[in-house]
């Protein structure tokens, strides 16, 4: 636990989709999620409906409005797509954390409720945040049932077989923004949740030939608690940076992706490509480089095994990481996710991989006819 909200990390993430049963099931069978919990008409919900998903210390939440007069998540998807509606942070007294991170400049969106039956109850506040985003205060130690009133059971008999992806936990959690809001987010979620600005990517740290963006990553002071947040917003390129596309394409400012740690990327990957996931492509010069590298930073795993899945290397600061990203999961180029194994203790975020990156992006931008600036 580390600062005075205290947080303990991140509970579970919920996603506002337009059909909440296709996403459960691609997460079960490409990414290897357990279905566990279920909530609609059968469980006394009559305007949305929502599955609880579980995989080692992960909790996601995918719902979808069955009623147009469900008109949060209808309008929210209207407007966005698929996406991330909130993530939260459990933590041990709600309404002590909710008033510090009120008083501390947070925008109140819900205010501590506790909702309440058979099997115990819970506790949940929200605050603002980006255009159309939820930061959740939750406490659920008081509850012995499936993740939280209303839950029940998988009504339907789900029978996925899926490769195991091994996937642990979330790593980090990145927001886009339009240009000059990337330093008014910073402050209001380090005074909000007493974090810290860890690192600073500006003009010229991050660009192509043709698109850049500025990055800043905000999180739990002292690396403790377990919050990391990096912020991206577009900087003047000669083409349309990845985050203005976003910007675009989702109407306004919202969660780009989320990182899911491993303990093997290299079975990881493996298993998540026979289950179907689509990950961005790493041109065969960036191993012939990494094999450089490696002298220098005895990097145990086999360069060719790298190269054989795809799977990028940086070497930048402390230790080394490994990571890949995937390609947008859904409909519009907005979210996608990151796959990440930190190495003797690498705290960085790819920085080293950004070029080979966003040529990569930029590639996928030139077929969507987003390249070029209108
Ligand atoms: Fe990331």
């Amino acid at each position: 636990m580390s600062n005075q909200l205290k947080i303990k990390g991140y509970d579970y993430i919920e996603f506002y989709v337009g059909s909440a049963k296709m996403w459960a099931y691609w997460h079960a069978k490409a990414m290897a999620f357990n279905i566990v919990g279920y909530c609609g008409p059968e469980t006394g919900v009559k305007d949305k409906t929502s599955y609880f998903l579980v995989k080692n210390n992960m909790k996601f939440v995918i719902t979808s409005a069955i009623k147009p007069s469900n008109y949060e998540v209808a309008s929210f998807v209207e407007k966005h797509g698929d996406g991330v509606k909130r993530w939260s942070l459990s933590v041990e007294n709600v309404q002590e954390t909710f008033d510090t991170a009120v008083k501390n400049g947070g925008i109140p969106v819900r205010s501590p409720k506790r909702f309440d039956d058979k099997n115990g109850h819970i506790e949940e506040a929200a605050i603002k945040l980006y255009d159309d985003a939820e930061i959740v205060f939750i406490n659920r130690d008081y509850y012995k049932g499936i993740f939280r009133p209303g839950f029940g059971k998988p009504i339907q008999k789900i029978n996925i077989t899926a490769q195991d992806s091994g996937l642990q936990e979330v790593d980090h959690v990145v927001g886009n923004v339009r240009t000059n809001e990337m330093n008014l987010w910073e402050n209001y979620l380090n005074k909000t949740l007493n974090l810290e600005t860890f690192l600073e990517f500006g003009a010229g740290d991050i660009s192509t030939q043709y698109s850049a963006l500025l990055s800043k990553v905000v999180r739990s002071k002292n690396g403790g608690g377990g919050i990391k947040n990096p912020i991206n917003e577009p900087y003047e390129g000669l083409k349309k940076s990845q985050i203005e596309e976003y910007i675009d394409e989702y109407y306004g400012s919202g969660i780009q992706h989320i990182a899911i740690s491993t303990n093997n990327i290299i079975a990881t990957i493996k298993a998540l490509r026979e289950n179907g996931v689509e990950f961005l492509t790493v041109p065969e010069s960036y191993y012939d480089l990494l094999k450089e590298k490696k002298l220098s930073k005895m990097i145990t795993e086999n360069i060719d095994d790298l190269k054989k899945y795809g799977i990028l290397c940086d070497t930048e600061g402390k230790g080394y990481l490994l990571q890949l990203f995937t390609k947008p999961i859904g409909d519009r180029p907005t979210f996608f996710y990151e796959i990440i194994q930190r190495r003797e203790g690498a705290e960085g975020f790819g920085q080293g991989n950004f070029q080979a990156l966003f040529e990569s992006i930029e590639r996928d931008q030139e077929a969507r006819g987003t390249l070029d600036k209108e």
